[in-house]
């Protein structure tokens, strides 16, 4: 959509009209809800994903992509428009699944996908992110942030010991390290950590597999007492473009938008000790994070 270049910027006036928005992990779940909704208000939106399913939508747009891997993550990187983006929400995510299951780079999945594949990402695009547009850029990071995970470190891979929930938590605490750390390095971005509670969608699908009675059975029963995906899109995209976002970088945001405190463990040389072992864990498969 054109925008009228007198108009204020969309962040400034709160309206998702024209804004330029990447959701990586947009092709299904929490993040092709929040797509579909910026979309329907005049964004212009790019998902990546493995299986697009709103080629019928208006102003969505599709780069593929398995964000199992972490070369594919660099390459999605280097291949988005960065410069010219006003959002960059992360949405991808699985469960590990209850036997330890490694990527073609030898990189436990969960980990890999819901967490590392961000952090490749934010870090290859953090300086060009925005820098065409006349408003400052905002990224935001989904999982479970202000939940008290402050991780275990030491085997992050978990080579030695494989508990599902626990690399599980890693990841949560992995991505809110990775948001509170953004907001101090890039003082140029404004960044925020999204914990929508809980939503019926298919991310238990790992636990029960994908599709069967037991996972049917069970998000039919969590549906009763938790929202939708569509549900919580309708609420978390007023918020996501709201102006009153511009001088809270570092907050992390609850399901009805309310902002929350970080986990207090999650300090600086926690987080700084969390993403230390994660660029390691990423190099292992030949990717380099850069430093700033
Ligand atoms: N649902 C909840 O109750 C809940 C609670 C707390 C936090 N969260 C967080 O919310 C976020 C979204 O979860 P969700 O509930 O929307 O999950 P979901 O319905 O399972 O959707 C997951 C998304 O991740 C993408 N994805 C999975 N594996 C991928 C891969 N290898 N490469 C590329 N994309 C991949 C999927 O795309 P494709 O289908 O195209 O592969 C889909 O877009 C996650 O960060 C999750 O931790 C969810």
């Amino acid at each position: 959509m054109k925008r009228d270049p007198s108009a204020p910027h969309p962040l400034r006036a709160g309206d998702p009209a024209g804004l330029n928005v990447a959701v990586i992990g947009g092709t299904g779940g929490i993040g092709r809800a929040i797509s579909r909704s910026l979309a329907a208000r005049g964004a212009n939106v790019l998902v990546a994903g493995r299986t697009f399913r709103d080629a019928d939508v208006p102003g969505i747009e599709f780069r593929p992509a398995d964000l199992s891997l972490m070369r594919e993550a660099e390459r999605i990187a280097h291949e988005l428009p960065a410069e010219t983006l006003d959002l960059l929400i992360f949405t991808t995510g699985i469960l590990a699944a209850p036997k330890r299951r490694v990527t073609a780079e030898g990189i436990e999945e969960d980990t890999a996908v819901s967490y590392l594949s961000r952090l490749v990402i934010l870090r290859a695009i953090a300086d060009r992110l925005g820098t065409g547009r006349d408003q400052r850029p905002r990224a935001f990071v989904m999982g479970f942030p202000g939940n008290g995970q402050v991780g275990t470190l030491g085997d992050l891979n978990a080579e030695r010991t494989y508990r599902n929930m626990a690399v599980h938590m890693n990841t949560v605490a992995g991505n809110e390290s990775l948001a509170l750390d953004a907001a101090k390095r890039y003082p140029r971005l404004d960044v925020f950590g999204l914990n929508p509670g809980f939503v019926k969608s298919e991310i238990r699908g790992n636990l029960f597999g994908p599709g069967t009675l037991r996972h049917r059975l069970f998000e039919g029963a969590l549906g009763l007492v938790t929202t939708s995906t569509d549900r919580y899109a309708q609420r978390i995209t007023p918020i996501l473009t709201s102006p009153d976002l511009a001088t809270r970088s570092g907050a992390m945001i609850d399901r009805k938008g309310a902002v929350i405190h970080p986990t207090p463990g999650l300090t600086d040389a926690r987080v700084a000790e969390f993403l230390n072992e994660s660029t390691a864990l990423i190099a292992r498969a030949g990717v380099t994070v850069p430093p700033k």
